[in-house]
């Protein structure tokens, strides 16, 4: 039998007899995992973390972080409240809509201005077929289109309301190539299939005081280090991976399709024709001025979001009423958060040196020790400066000698 057609019982014993060492996982837990993805055969644990006081748009909000990286969370805070105190960020979040591709073949005498002249129609006959959308707020907006060669591309905007829309879309899309490909003149259908090109774009702008963030040489230094951002490859993708950093922990909290938004941001960085910084910093008189636009499909309903009491906790931190709107504009927020942290560290102690204190807690999470002695190593290993596993492993036996010797 194919392994994908075992129950996650059976593919647990295949794996076993090879020798693989699994975790125990409760028969419930297995069943309704089972039930949300393919091959599955047991879970990964992640922490869940929250940011306190983000402030939006003058409202403050608790936000959930998922992550296994205690400065992601760390920064997060420290970012937001230096936000917070400066009276908190202003988002502008648009969603406008999600694009989907159609891509026909077609002989010479194809006339696209004659088919652009029936996009309201299909606009209108994709609207009452998929009626549901339309109730919720959301449809078929747009379709445009252009011709390369034997090869037409139409361009389907469709606003998902408050999902993310990515089964709606291709479920669209489908339905309209499956009427397009029958006209005079169309060959054949190559795809028709969502596209994750940028869109749903949310922007945040803060103003810090300068004295808040440590004087005017700090905060010359992150303008400084914003601009080589801008212009050096290297140093953007790192400034972007910090931001990201936020952004994905929240994705994945509130059961968000992280990898479309990732490869979106990823896009949408090389916009210039040259890959830069998503982030700008700049000094204007006694202001740190910081800002940043992400395009953020995502969606608060639909996909597994409902069915999972660990997102829906998510949400309820969040706030029950939370829309896809408001859920951008606080993790544009936090990405930004997360950047100002990065930067400012960097202009003044250094990445490590509150890094390193945190990581110090997963190598003594991994010491066969009481908890006791973990808290007496991680004093020391802390004290000590020097983060390694087997520095430790060292402190937990002379740790353990002085009890000895007592
Ligand atoms: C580490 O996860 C993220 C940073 O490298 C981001 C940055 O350098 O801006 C600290």
């Amino acid at each position: 039998m194919h392994f994908y057609k075992l129950d996650p019982y059976q593919r647990r014993e295949l794996l076993k007899e090879k020798g693989i060492k699994l975790v125990k996982i409760e028969p419930e837990k297995l069943a309704r995992l089972n039930q949300l993805s393919e091959n599955v055969i047991g879970e990964i644990d992640l922490p869940l973390g929250v940011v306190q006081d983000v402030v939006v748009n003058n409202k403050s909000y608790l936000v959930p972080m998922a992550v296994e990286e205690p400065s992601v969370v760390a920064a997060a805070n420290h970012g937001a409240k230096v936000f917070a105190k400066n009276g908190g960020s202003h988002v502008v979040s648009k969603r406008e809509g999600i694009y989907g591709q159609i891509v026909l073949k077609v002989d010479q005498a194809f006339s696209l201005e004659k088919l652009a002249k029936d996009f309201p129609y299909y606009v209108s006959l994709a609207n009452k077929e998929f009626a549901s959308l339309v109730n919720h707020g959301g449809g078929v907006k747009e379709i445009t289109g252009e011709i390369k060669g034997d090869l037409v591309y139409l361009k389907v905007l469709v606003d998902p309301a408050q999902a993310m829309g990515a089964n709606k879309t291709n479920s669209i899309l489908e339905f309209l190539s499956n009427k397009l490909v029958r006209l005079p003149h169309v060959r054949e259908k190559m795809f028709a299939i969502l596209s994750n090109y940028p869109s749903q774009f949310a922007t945040v702008k803060v103003e810090l005081t300068v004295a808040s963030v440590g004087g005017m040489q700090v905060a010359k230094k992150i303008a400084l280090l914003s601009k080589i951002g801008y212009q050096d490859p290297y140093r953007a993708v790192t400034n972007n991976k910090g931001i990201m950093n936020g952004v994905d922990s929240i994705l994945i909290a509130t059961g968000n399709d992280y990898r479309s938004v990732e490869a979106a941001c990823g896009v949408f960085a090389s916009k210039s024709g040259k890959y830069r910084s998503l982030s700008k910093w700049e000094v204007v008189d006694d202001k740190l001025i910081g800002s940043l636009t992400l395009p953020l499909a995502l969606g608060v309903v639909g996909g597994s979001i409902n069915s999972r009491s660990d997102i829906q906790q998510a949400y309820s931190i969040l706030g029950e009423q939370v829309s896809s709107e408001l859920l951008a504009s606080l993790i544009v927020t936090v990405g930004l958060a997360n950047n100002f942290a990065a930067l400012h560290a960097i202009s003044t102690k250094g990445i490590q040196a509150g890094h390193m204190k945190l990581q110090a807690r997963n190598l003594v999470a991994n010491l066969d020790a009481s908890s006791v002695e973990k808290s007496k190593v991680l004093k020391e290993i802390i004290k000590l400066k020097h983060y390694s596993q087997a520095q430790a492993q060292e402190i937990l036996e002379k740790v353990r000698k002085q009890e000895e010797d007592k």
